[in-house]
């Protein structure tokens, strides 16, 4: 993939990334769409494909993650991806290589009894909200994106909103250690009834799936509530939570109040605030997230 994108380079072509987990979907496609306005017709456009083992902790879904290669392909090349990436675990992971570092990895010999040890952690904005309720789910995040950008050398790279925090944190990762990458942020894609697209939304029955909705309706709730006067950030979290509640299948995880580029906490919410939730119908947590 390196050897690819140095040849790029040399020929002057942009490069457009599109990291992902797999199992496509049209918020996928719309990154894949953004990716391509913004290098044009003679960009490369890359999408990857791994599903990131270091971004799961010990009780998460990482071994029944949903996958489907083969519609994954069709669907990259419908959508106008040039190349799709796919590399192994041990390809992204591999033991220590003796000796001096090349360009021909293979070439090495590999040290016995050693491990992938050298992670990215951002140490700010990855506190609250998803990082405090998967610990080390950030540091999985951060690491795979800064390696897949080594391997890519992508000049863009588009992110959806749907993952607000993730998408702030690879800014803060790429401004901080000079990745020479424009993160873009593209719009969430949503279902007829507001759900967002999410590769997780296959996990849920159909009575979960009718009220999974309960996310959408809180940020247009939260929106109402902000629409004329700013209101106490602490009186719109308690009617927000009352107002999961009544969805009985509905558990909230947690729900924030944010300034959307400091990622920290208002005590006034009005409009221009994002708020974050997460919230688990059975055993499957999505989040959602959108500005009052
Ligand atoms: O948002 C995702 O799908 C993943 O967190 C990412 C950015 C592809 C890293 O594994």
């Amino acid at each position: 993939m390196q050897r690819l994108a140095r040849q790029w380079q040399r020929r002057h072509r942009r490069v457009g990334f599109v990291p992902t987990m797999g199992y496509l979907h049209a918020g996928h496609l719309s990154l894949v769409q953004a990716a391509r306005r913004r290098v044009g017709k003679t960009g490369q456009v890359v999408v990857s494909i791994y599903v990131n083992p270091t971004q799961f902790g010990p009780q998460e879904d990482l071994s029944r993650y949903p996958r489907d290669l083969a519609r994954d392909l069709k669907l990259c090349r419908a959508a106008g991806a040039n190349v799709v990436f796919t590399p192994s675990d041990a390809e992204m992971y591999p033991p220590a290589v003796g000796s001096a570092c090349g360009d021909d990895r293979t070439a090495e010999r590999t040290v016995p009894n050693s491990r992938f040890s050298t992670y990215i952690v951002e140490e700010q904005l990855s506190q609250a909200m998803e990082g405090a309720a998967r610990p080390t789910h950030f540091r999985g995040v951060t690491t795979v994106v800064a390696k897949l950008f080594h391997l890519v050398l992508p000049d863009v790279a588009v992110f959806g909103a749907k993952d607000w925090q993730q998408a702030a944190i690879v800014k803060r990762m790429t401004w901080d250690l000079n990745f020479p990458v424009k993160i873009i942020v593209a719009p969430t894609v949503r279902a007829a009834d507001g759900l967002a697209l999410s590769s997780r939304n296959k996990y849920l029955n159909a009575a979960q799936r009718t009220q999974a909705v309960i996310l959408h309706h809180t940020l247009q709730r939260a929106r109402a509530a902000v629409r004329r006067k700013s209101i106490p950030a602490a009186r719109l979290k308690a009617d927000l939570e009352k107002f999961i509640a009544s969805a009985p299948l509905a558990r909230l995880d947690y729900l924030e109040l944010f300034d959307p580029d400091t990622l920290t906490p208002v005590l006034t919410a009005k409009r221009g605030t994002q708020l974050a939730l997460a919230v688990y119908l059975g055993p499957t947590r999505l989040i959602d997230n959108g500005q009052l």
